[in-house]
């Protein structure tokens, strides 16, 4: 197993600035019930009263997992916001994003497995980060902080059968892919990722604001990103979504400074083409992809799909 020293900003060749410390203002529980984000059978997932499940726009690929999404806010608080990035969250405001598989092979079957659950939790004003990995039972989840491998077996819908050592993040990893200006920060529910239906059909900004969780702002003027498995959306906007999800957490202005010391990108969706420096870095782009260079960590396997969707795209640039 890989252990992360105490205090140490090292981990599996990724080194963070001397001067960025992990948040641990929370004292992460041991047990992922303790903060009763789910009702009845843990393994359902569930969600507990109160805790708002969404899904984005433009996603991030892990090895094909299958991921759900929760947002707890303290009771009788909101999300305020001014333009369409990461909203304000409310002290005590709790993120999950739970990893499965649910064609996983077991010893005689397939069935749904669950390998992580990873929290974000804002305590006096920063974000703490940690993973609970779940047990074989599937009946609780546990915390680590120095990560680890796990293999999994899934069928894929074509029914191969497909192995991989999963990566369960290190700390320091989740800071590496987490940080806005050196403090961690959410990626994935900036408003226009949100922007588009629940999974109960209406507009997750309508909805959000319907169950009281969201200040007043009118979801027609926040522009949304779009969903890049969304074959009736250009090309071009399917691929700069693509990369938005997957690689602008590392390649923006704000993001971890190590990429930008050799190549300089910013892969947002909203970033004029011409201010990407895609088109300067088009072959380097394409074999960062096709070699399975990038994304820098969080996959052990290339996104077949995804780089075909990118590789489509920068060809016709
Ligand atoms: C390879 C980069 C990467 C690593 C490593 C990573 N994350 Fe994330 N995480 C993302 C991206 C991108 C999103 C948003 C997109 C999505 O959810 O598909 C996200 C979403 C989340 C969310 C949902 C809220 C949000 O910010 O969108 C939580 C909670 C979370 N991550 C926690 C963690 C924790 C804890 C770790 C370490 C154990 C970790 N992440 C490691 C990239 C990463
Ligand atoms: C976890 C952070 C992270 C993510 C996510 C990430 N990158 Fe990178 N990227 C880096 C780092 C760090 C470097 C510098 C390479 C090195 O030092 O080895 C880099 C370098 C690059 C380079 C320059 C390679 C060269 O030839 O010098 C390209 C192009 C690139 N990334 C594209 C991407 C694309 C496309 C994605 C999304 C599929 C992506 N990256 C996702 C961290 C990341």
């Amino acid at each position: 197993m890989l252990l992360l020293v105490a205090g140490c900003n090292e981990y599996e060749g990724i080194v963070l600035d001397e001067d960025f410390d992990i948040p641990r203002t929370e004292a992460f529980a041991d047990t992922l019930s303790s903060y009763a984000l789910y009702q009845g059978d843990l393994a359902n997932l569930t969600p507990a009263e109160g805790v708002y499940e969404y899904e984005l726009a433009s996603a991030l690929f892990t090895d094909y997992a299958a991921k759900q999404r929760l947002m707890k806010l303290p009771a009788g608080e909101q999300l305020t916001t001014s333009g369409d990035g990461i909203p304000v969250f409310p002290e005590g405001a709790i993120l999950a994003k739970t990893f499965y598989y649910d064609d996983a092979i077991g010893d005689s079957e397939t069935r749904r497995h669950i390998i992580e659950t990873r929290l974000l939790v804002l305590k006096q004003g920063r974000w703490n980060v940690a993973t609970y990995v779940w047990s074989d039972a599937q009946d609780e989840a546990f915390l680590l902080l120095d990560g680890k491998t796990t293999p999994v077996s899934w069928r894929t819908p074509e029914g191969a059968a497909r192995r991989i050592n999963y990566e369960i993040p290190s700390e320091v990893a989740c800071v590496t892919c987490h940080q806005d200006n050196d403090v961690v920060s959410p990626i994935g529910p900036a408003l226009r990722n949100l922007n588009r239906p629940g999974a109960g059909g209406v507009n997750q900004l309508t909805q959000l604001q319907t169950e009281g969780l969201l200040s007043a702002i009118t979801p027609e003027d926040v522009t949304p990103v779009v969903d890049y498995t969304d074959t009736s959306e250009s090309l071009e906007d399917r691929a700069r979504a693509y990369l938005h999800g997957n690689c602008a957490h590392c390649h923006s202005p704000s993001a971890w400074d190590r990429p930008s010391r050799e190549v300089v990108l910013d892969l947002s969706f909203g970033t004029p083409l011409d201010d990407t420096g895609i088109l300067s870095n088009l072959k380097r782009v394409r074999n960062a992809l096709t070699a399975g260079e990038m994304p820098y960590i969080g996959t052990t396997l290339v996104h077949d799909e995804g780089v075909q969707l990118v590789v489509e795209y920068l060809d016709t640039l």
